[in-house]
């Protein structure tokens, strides 16, 4: 297989996705594509603005475009029941892009009082993810995508110090955020498939794109991103696998990313992710909590 580009993306017209993060980076470059193949594309964002923006954008080049604003703070469990309220009185939805996510910023606590990436990263898409499930399940072959990242490998869940209060390393702490978006993944799809719904699950992960995820790296790592460009994917190719486990013809369960140069570029294709990411006994832990911490029961 060459792989899957936003050409192979077919006609969309109909069917309704919300993306959680589109106001920029992957998320705005799903969008962007998504509604160009004529799909209705609700951007979750946590900024009006920015997500006015994002729209104009993308109205300036698909004029048609069928497009609307989700206010959407997934470090703050209010906002997204909020915002799956609003997206619940949608006539449909067929995918959630769980895109939303932020990468090594300093130390700080969600809204909720959650270490920030395990909250917005992961607790926010569960809970997010949980509370769509009912909307989702109204079509037939309905589908959740979730956002990873080759830093879940090498990565562990620190149930014995979930927030990080004895001590932050905002790397590692990337990395659980990651893992446990592909732990929640595969259960997610194993529940919905033992429960005989069509609702599938989905993972994929951009490989490198360039995109503002950097913004909280050190400034001399951010000044040496230029030197390193030619070797990162564009974020419209960074988007690639978003697309494929958005539209294209794969199994609940299946993880995408790019096909080249040790996944880090290039066409999205199924890829493999690490053993601890296959782990049904830890994935069952982190569901057990996830429902604990959010008191959103996914109810699967
Ligand atoms: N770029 C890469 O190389 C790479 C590699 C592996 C995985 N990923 C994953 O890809 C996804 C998209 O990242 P990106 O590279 O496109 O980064 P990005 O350009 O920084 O975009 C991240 C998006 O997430 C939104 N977001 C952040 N915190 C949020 C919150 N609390 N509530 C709602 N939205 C929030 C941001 O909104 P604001 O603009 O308002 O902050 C932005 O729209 C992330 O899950 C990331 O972990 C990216």
């Amino acid at each position: 297989m060459s792989g899957f580009t936003d050409d192979d993306v077919v006609d969309q017209s109909g069917r309704t996705f919300l993306v959680t993060g589109a106001n920029t980076g992957l998320g705005f470059e799903t969008a962007k594509v998504l509604a160009a193949r004529g799909a209705r594309v609700l951007l979750g964002c946590r900024s009006a603005d920015r997500a006015a923006e994002a729209i104009d954008k993308i109205l300036a080049g698909e004029p048609d475009a069928d497009l609307a604003f989700v206010e959407l703070d997934q470090g703050d469990l209010a906002s997204v029941a909020a915002a799956a309220e609003q997206v619940a009185a949608e006539p449909r939805l067929d995918v959630l892009v769980n895109n939303a996510g932020v990468m090594m910023p300093p130390y700080q606590l969600t809204e909720d009082g959650f270490e920030s990436q395990f909250g917005v990263n992961h607790l926010g898409t569960f809970a997010l993810t949980a509370l769509l499930l009912p909307k989702l399940a109204e079509h037939d072959e309905a589908r959740v995508v979730v956002t990873s990242s080759l830093a879940h490998r090498g990565s562990r869940i620190h149930f014995d110090d979930i927030d990080a209060a004895g001590g932050y390393n905002a790397q590692d702490r990337y990395g659980q955020s990651k893992l446990a978006n592909l732990l929640f993944t595969y259960e997610l799809d194993r529940r919905l498939d033992a429960g005989g719904s069509s609702t599938i699950a989905v993972a994929c992960h951009p490989g490198i794109a360039d995109t503002d995820l950097a913004r909280h790296l050190p400034a001399f790592i951010r000044f040496g991103v230029p030197l390193l460009r030619p070797f990162f994917n564009s974020a419209a190719a960074g988007a690639w696998p978003t697309l494929m486990a958005a539209t294209g013809d794969v199994d609940g369960g299946t993880y995408i990313g790019p096909s080249k140069r040790g996944e880090t570029a290039g066409p999205a294709v199924i890829v493999r992710s690490s053993s601890t990411s296959r782990n049904t006994e830890l994935a069952r832990r982190l569901w057990d909590l996830s429902v604990e911490l959010t008191g959103v029961d996914p109810g699967i």
